[in-house]
């Protein structure tokens, strides 16, 4: 991407800019508010109108932290702050921060093209990460995709914790769904387990497709737009403690 971080952006009163012009504007609400490219950058990352696809509600910062140790949340996405100095990504897949970004996009944000990294909101989501670098820790984020496996019995009331800091924000309360960020998420576990009906799923069956959804998000044939959980993000334990309070009945 372009590295341009002093560039100012101009977000009102583009007819009126400049002190000069501001008396010759006929408009006395209109206010020229200077920001830089950076603080741009930082506003669009945390909307969700940054993907211009009507069936989006998710923003970056709504699955990144900016610095690791930030959130009280469960994050799928590693932390931004450092993104700018990792020589790889997504656990060693990928190898270029742009392509790394344009996959968020494509996969959880249903922007229908990529970037090539000259677009200003490109321009702007990279200068707000550089201004994230100092101090950050540089070496590669780990993401290990969990194994498809029942992770066994846990504890119901950590697995509500685990519910309220990783799946409720999209999702909303379980069992109503009340609140959902995304009308698309199921409500958990009703839906879920209603699209998979006894006989047709066992017990064994209904409880891995929880664990897949989770591990996979929509990766690996699943589809959708949900993002997966490592096992740096979501231990087997937290999984566990998850389907637990779910009620997801043991064979
Ligand atoms: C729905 C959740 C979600 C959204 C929205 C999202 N990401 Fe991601 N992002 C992820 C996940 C999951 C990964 C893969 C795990 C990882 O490597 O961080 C990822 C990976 C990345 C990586 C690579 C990190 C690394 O070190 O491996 C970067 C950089 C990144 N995202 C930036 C962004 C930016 C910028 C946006 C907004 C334009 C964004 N993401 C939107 C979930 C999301
Ligand atoms: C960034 C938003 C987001 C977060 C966070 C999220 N989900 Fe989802 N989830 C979705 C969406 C959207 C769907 C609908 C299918 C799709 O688009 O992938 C979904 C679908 C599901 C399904 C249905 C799978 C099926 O085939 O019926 C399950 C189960 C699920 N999510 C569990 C979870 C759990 C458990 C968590 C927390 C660990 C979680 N989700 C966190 C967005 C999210």
């Amino acid at each position: 991407m372009t590295q341009v971080s002093n560039r100012l952006w101009l977000v009102a009163g583009l007819t009126c800019v400049g002190t000069l012009l501001v008396a010759a504007c006929q408009d006395p609400e209109v206010v020229v508010v200077e920001i830089t490219a950076a603080e741009r950058g930082a506003q669009l990352a945390a909307d969700p109108a940054l993907s211009k696809a009507p069936q989006n509600h998710v923003a970056c910062l709504d699955c990144h932290a900016e610095a690791p140790g930030d959130a009280a949340l469960y994050l799928p996405g590693a932390p931004l702050a450092g993104a700018t100095l990792r020589p790889s990504f997504w656990g060693g897949q990928e190898s270029t921060l742009l392509r790394s970004i344009n996959h968020c996009l494509n996969y959880f944000m249903a922007a229908d093209a990529p970037w090539e990294g000259d677009e200003e909101d490109a321009v702007a989501i990279y200068a707000y990460l550089e201004s994230l670098e100092q101090g950050a820790d540089a070496s590669a984020a780990p993401l290990t995709v969990g194994a498809i496996v029942d992770p066994g019995s846990g504890d119901a009331g950590a697995g509500a914790d685990v519910y309220e800091r990783a799946c409720a924000s999209c999702h909303g309360a379980k069992s109503s769904g009340a609140g959902r960020l995304v009308p698309s998420a199921p409500t958990l576990p009703e839906e879920t387990l209603s699209a998979h009906p006894e006989p047709d799923y066992d017990d064994f069956d209904r409880r891995l497709v929880f664990v897949e959804k989770v591990r996979h998000g929509g990766f690996l044939g699943y589809g959708g737009t949900m993002p997966l959980y490592s096992v740096e993000v979501l231990s087997d334990e937290a999984l566990a403690d998850l389907l637990t309070y779910f009620g997801v009945p043991e064979p």
